[in-house]
């Protein structure tokens, strides 16, 4: 067998996983249309990608009707997309598996059609994403992203509830736990960065405030759920969404050291050559890297995520930068990864054609490897 730390035991929080292999938060935009619930085609993809003692991060999903930015994405705040979120969860628990839930407000990475009433979508300063970047419309147009409207301080805690809120339904879905996104450009990194985050009030200027909105957010996630069941995803050096902090270390420094006290389940830091992955293939040079960084800063459990491979995944555990590596790509292709990297077989390779939308080609299609499914 190979990779022995990789496939060693850890607890985070009060689940004792089986192996230090996690399935990335990925967005498939695969839910129902229009209710935005997942439907059984999702029980079924989250079950394959599941195995005994394993943990699964679920997509990130938009915590409110405002927080969207993409068709199709899963939401966790009305009753259908709870009790669709509750079969992902049978399915996943069926199988003995562990599945915690991205909780996501996209902030500015939105489109107005997108918006209940099609206004603007809401961010820390009215600073628009580059207009090099482009993004589409809900009946598919290509476009540039608008400048979105500035929050009003009175609007905050309005935000924080949203979070908490979602947090209740993620419970109320029977998840295992849930991950506050703090990253990949989005909201919270919005008002993390000084980039996008020109505000005057307690939410911008310093480190200290702009960490602000990140913080009470997770502190609400972690009053519904209790410390050990919730983590936190940054993505410090990251530039996805037009993202990009000009001197990332005393930022991302304040945030993990007050982080530390909450007593989460992990933290969970995505590499820097593999930002923004999710749009193209990339493999940036010559960039730090956020775990070895930070993992001397951070007292908790670490996940790492972005660029790994089998080998990769077993020296950075070994060499204790990170207590689990957390997979994307390679897992949407190998349903089987665990055991397919256990056992040296070799992997399918993914389509990033098939990673947005559609049905099951690209999605629930991929084999398993044939003396697995033997077995
Ligand atoms: C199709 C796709 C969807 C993604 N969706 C999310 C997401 O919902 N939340 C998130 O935090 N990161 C998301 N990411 C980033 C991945 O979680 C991961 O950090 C990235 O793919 C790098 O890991 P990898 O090299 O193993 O693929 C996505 C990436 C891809 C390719």
């Amino acid at each position: 067998m190979n990779f022995p730390k990789l496939f060693s035991p850890l607890q985070i929080g009060p689940y004792q996983l089986k192996h230090r292999l996690v399935l990335a938060p990925l967005t498939r935009m695969r839910a129902a249309k229009p209710s935005l619930a997942p439907r059984p085609l999702n029980a079924e993809y989250y079950a394959q990608r599941t195995t005994p003692g394993g943990l699964l991060i679920a997509e990130a999903s938009p915590v409110s009707a405002t927080a969207f930015g993409s068709p199709g994405v899963p939401g966790i705040y009305t009753e259908a997309q709870i009790a669709g979120w509750r079969k992902v969860v049978d399915a996943v628990h069926a199988k003995g598996g562990i599945i915690f839930l991205q909780l996501w407000h996209v902030g500015r990475v939105s489109h107005s059609s997108f918006q209940p009433g099609g206004v603007l979508p809401v961010a820390p300063s009215a600073i628009a994403i580059s207009q090099e970047l482009k993004t589409s419309t809900t009946d598919g147009k290509v476009t540039t992203y608008e400048t979105p409207r500035a929050l009003e301080t009175s609007e905050i805690p309005g935000i924080i509830d949203a979070f908490r809120q979602a947090a209740k339904n993620a419970l109320a879905a029977g998840f295992d736990g849930v991950e506050v996104h703090g990253a990949n450009g989005y909201l919270l990194e919005q008002f993390l960065q000084s980039r996008s985050n020109q505000r005057t009030d307690r939410y911008g200027g310093s480190i200290e405030n702009r960490a602000r909105l990140l913080l009470e957010v997770t502190r609400a996630v972690v009053d519904v759920w209790g410390a050990g069941r919730v983590g936190v995803r940054l993505s410090p050096y990251g530039i996805a969404n037009d993202s990009g902090e000009p001197e990332p270390m005393p930022l991302y420094s304040h945030v993990v050291e007050q982080l530390n006290p909450l007593g989460l389940a992990y933290l969970h830091f995505i590499e820097p050559r593999s930002s923004g992955a999710g749009r193209a293939e990339v493999n940036w040079q010559n960039v730090p890297s956020a775990m070895v960084l930070f993992r001397p800063i951070w007292k908790g459990k670490l996940i790492a995520a972005g660029g790994f491979t089998g080998q990769t995944a077993e020296d950075a555990i070994a060499q204790g930068h990170a207590d689990a590596v957390a997979f994307g790509r390679i897992f949407i292709s190998n349903p089987d990864l665990p055991r397919r990297l256990q056992r040296g077989y070799p992997l399918t390779p993914y389509d990033r054609k098939t990673f947005y939308g559609g049905e099951e080609a690209g999605y629930t299609d991929y084999p398993v490897h044939d003396e697995l499914a033997k077995a």
